[in-house]
């Protein structure tokens, strides 16, 4: 089953309107009329504008990095899907490990946001991935089993081409400490495993999963070659055109 790659940027809490803008043009630029693989960015809610304005013309599609689950209310700071949508975004990142982590997220609370992004006709990208501490008790498979099934109420077959999985080990991101390419494939597997328990083989197999944490232009490419890693959501490299550029270039572009 050949999955087309998805190379994502999320730019997280990084940039001003103008970088924003300036790099958002020289990504479209790196991706060109390639077609063969798929590019997405993640700005801040308050640059998804000005970015999705210097993104036009190209198939880079834009996204943001969460939302809130309720469409509309007393939720003050808080962003709901609608308004997401009604502003361009394409596509939402859904439980990234700081948002779980850092601010206390739930598998409930994920599959709600899941739930509103599909509702909103934008696609979700799911991130999972388990602690150094999980990992060194050997319960990732256990982790990224809660955290999949959690998903299961949420997700069917009709969302398909929606919805993605970007496996993110949390001890990976922003630690220079990257999975080997053996150890994602194992995770991915894994993942893929999971997803065929809620959602079937077939839907399983065409669903892509990413690998995030650490990438680099110098281990994209190992990354990118194994069976089960189909794409890669890139956070500090993915700030910088010079780091970037080759990142997107490691993916086959028709
Ligand atoms: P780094 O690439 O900076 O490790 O971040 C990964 C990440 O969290 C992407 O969502």
């Amino acid at each position: 089953m050949s999955r087309m790659p998805i190379i994502a940027g999320n730019w997280k809490m990084h940039l001003t309107r103008r970088r924003a803008a300036a790099l958002a043009r020289a990504v479209a630029a790196a991706q060109g009329q390639a077609d063969g693989r798929r590019c997405v960015v993640f700005p801040a809610f308050v640059h998804l504008e000005i970015v999705r304005r210097n993104l036009k013309g190209s198939n880079v599609q834009v996204g943001a990095q969460n939302c809130h689950e309720m469409k509309e209310g007393a939720f003050t700071g808080e962003i709901s899907a609608p308004m997401l949508r009604d502003m361009g975004a394409q596509q939402v990142l859904v439980g990234h490990s700081e948002r779980r982590h850092v601010f206390g997220e739930t598998d409930a609370r994920v599959a709600a946001k899941l739930a509103a992004v599909l509702a909103n006709r934008m696609a979700a990208m799911v991130c999972v991935g388990e602690t150094l501490e999980e990992r060194e008790s050997e319960r990732t498979l256990e982790v990224l089993q809660r955290q999949i099934q959690a998903l299961a109420g949420v997700l069917r077959a009709e969302h398909h081409g929606r919805f993605s999985v970007a496996y993110e080990p949390v001890w990976a991101i922003g630690t220079g400490r990257t999975a080997t390419p053996r150890v994602a494939q194992e995770a991915h597997a894994a993942v893929r495993r999971l997803l065929a328990g809620i959602l079937g083989a077939e839907m399983a197999a065409r669903t892509p999963v990413l690998y995030g944490g650490s990438v680099k232009p110098g281990n994209a490419d190992e990354l990118l070659g194994q069976p089960d890693v189909d794409g890669l959501l890139v956070g500090g490299a993915s700030l910088d055109i010079e780091s970037f550029g080759p990142i997107l270039a490691a993916a086959p572009s028709a």
